[in-house]
Formats: structure tokens, C-alpha cells, sequence
């Protein structure tokens, strides 16, 4: 496993030479950040050692490096869900490779349903906490690599505070309402029964998504500082759901992304 991470890495590196300290992965339908980064290089997934692809219409599959706010940044435009049919392992291969790239920081954004009966449509909810559900696979399953970092790592803060702190000044300046909460991480791809989203909710969480969770994992164990950030794509409240389509989360995420675009922009500034 290691020496796939820095094959891939080392792929990257003979493409740009300087070394990202941020990392950032882009969600469904919320790939206009890139627009923002000083593109130097665009590497398609395909061509990178052992990468996966992406499979997902809505993704785009590339790794962008260059600069965001002046700072150097590698982006994630499209990333890996378990539904995809890869491995827990294959899904947070880039997150190591950004780490061994020279990653200290990773903003995730994602498309999420909102279950807090307060959230609305394309509310943004920085992730407090999370909730894992990601069954029957775990990314940290399988030999123990003591170059990630433990073997049972703690999870009581994997959200970094600081971070979060940061962003809730800045969308105070910014003038737009910032939900907090946490996030439950299911493989999909269906979304859930009423009875699901009830017991959801009764577990404590605020939205639910079918990535992030695994990313995140891997990320803490290895040391990275982790801020993700959900748009409300969807209403999943038992009582009022209305049917879920693809274009009615796209077109959310679509209204959305302008603030997220600029939450996330001035976070990398202030780092
Ligand atoms: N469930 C799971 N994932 C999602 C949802 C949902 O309702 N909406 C957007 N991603």
C-alpha cells in the first residue's frame, strides 16, 4: 500500500514540483471552486497510478494542483463513493496520496439530505461531528501501516475546531446563515426509506450523505486538520418527503455554491 501511495505520488510530483498543503475535495454538483484555483497543472485520474476513476456523471475525474488565495492547493474535482464498487481502501487512496504530496489541511465539501426539520434547501451545515455507517467496510480495516498513524485512532475531535471557529466568523462577515451539526455517512446508492431517515434523525444526526465519513477517517489517522462542509440538497423529513431526484439535488447544490465557493476560498486565505 505504501509503495502504491508513492508511486502515485511520485506520478504527481514529476508534473509539480511545489508542495500542496491543502487539499481539497469537491462534491456533487459543487465543482465551481476549481474555478477559483490558479490552475498550473490538471492531471485526468486515469492516468495516475492505481487511482480509481470516477464513475459518477455528476463528478469530473482530475486532480488540479496550482494555487487558491495564494496558497498551493491540489483539488480533488470528483471523488471515489463506495457504491462505486471500490474498496473502503480505494476510496481514500487519494487522501493519502495528498497527504504524502504534502497535505496538512483538507476542506471536503458534499451533497447531503437535511434531516434537522429547521434546515432548508441549500442551507450550508459546517460537520461538527459524524455518525458512521458506512457498513459492511471500514477504510482502516486490514494490516496496520504505522506510517498512517495508530492503529485505533482517536476520534473524539476529527473536525478540526480551529477551522470550524474560523468559518463561522467568516460567513458572520460574509452576511449568510451557517448550520452546524453532524453528518451520517451511508454507503447508498439508494437513498433512505421514511423509517430510515426517522431513526437517523433519532440518532442524533443532522444530514446524511454517502461520502465524506471514510475520507475523514483516513485523514485523522494520518494527523491531517479536516473542515467539511455539507449543502442541504434535499428535505428528509419522514412527514413531508417529497421523491428525490438527481436534477432537484444538482440544482441545489448549483444555488449553493456561490457561498460555499466563498466560505471555502476565504478559509484557504486565512490558513
Ligand atoms: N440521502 C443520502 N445521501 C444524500 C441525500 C439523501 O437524502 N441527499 C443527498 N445525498
Amino acid at each position: 500500500m505504501l509503495e502504491t501511495i508513492q508511486k502515485a505520488a511520485d506520478f504527481i510530483r514529476a508534473f509539480h514540483t511545489a508542495r500542496p498543503t491543502v487539499g481539497i475535495i469537491l462534491g456533487t454538483g459543487l465543482g465551481a471552486l476549481a474555478s477559483e484555483v490558479a490552475i498550473e497543472v490538471e492531471i485526468p485520474y486515469q492516468t495516475i497510478p492505481d487511482f480509481p476513476l470516477s464513475t459518477v456523471e455528476s463528478h469530473s475525474g482530475k486532480l488540479l494542483l496550482g494555487t487558491l488565495a495564494g496558497k498551493p492547493v491540489v483539488v480533488m474535482q470528483g471523488r471515489f463513493h463506495f457504491y462505486e464498487g471500490y474498496s473502503m481502501q480505494q476510496v481514500t487512496f487519494p487522501v493519502r496520496v495528498m497527504q504524502s504530496l504534502g497535505v496538512e489541511t483538507l476542506l471536503i465539501s458534499n451533497a447531503a439530505g437535511g434531516l434537522n426539520p429547521t434546515f432548508r434547501v441549500s442551507d450550508l451545515m459546517i460537520i461538527e461531528d459524524h455518525i458512521s455507517l458506512l457498513l459492511p467496510q471500514n477504510p482502516l480495516t486490514g494490516p496496520h501501516v504505522t506510517a498512517f498513524g495508530d492503529r485505533f485512532p482517536d476520534m473524539s475531535e476529527p473536525y478540526h475546531p480551529e477551522l470550524i471557529r474560523q468559518a463561522e466568523s467568516i460567513a458572520r462577515e460574509l452576511g449568510f446563515p451557517l448550520q452546524k451539526g453532524v453528518y451520517v455517512g451511508v454507503t447508498g446508492p439508494q437513498l433512505e426509506t421514511k423509517a430510515e431517515y426517522r431513526m437517523l434523525r433519532q440518532w442524533g444526526a443532522d444530514v446524511v450523505g454517502m461520502s465524506t465519513v471514510p475520507e475523514v477517517i483516513v485523514a485523522h489517522q494520518m494527523g491531517l486538520r479536516v473542515f467539511a462542509c455539507s449543502v442541504v440538497t434535499d428535505l428528509c423529513i419522514p412527514e413531508t418527503l417529497e421523491k428525490a431526484s438527481l436534477p432537484k439535488i444538482l440544482a441545489a447544490a448549483a444555488q449553493a455554491e456561490p457561498k460555499l465557493t466563498a466560505l471555502m476560498k476565504e478559509l484557504v486565505a486565512r490558513l
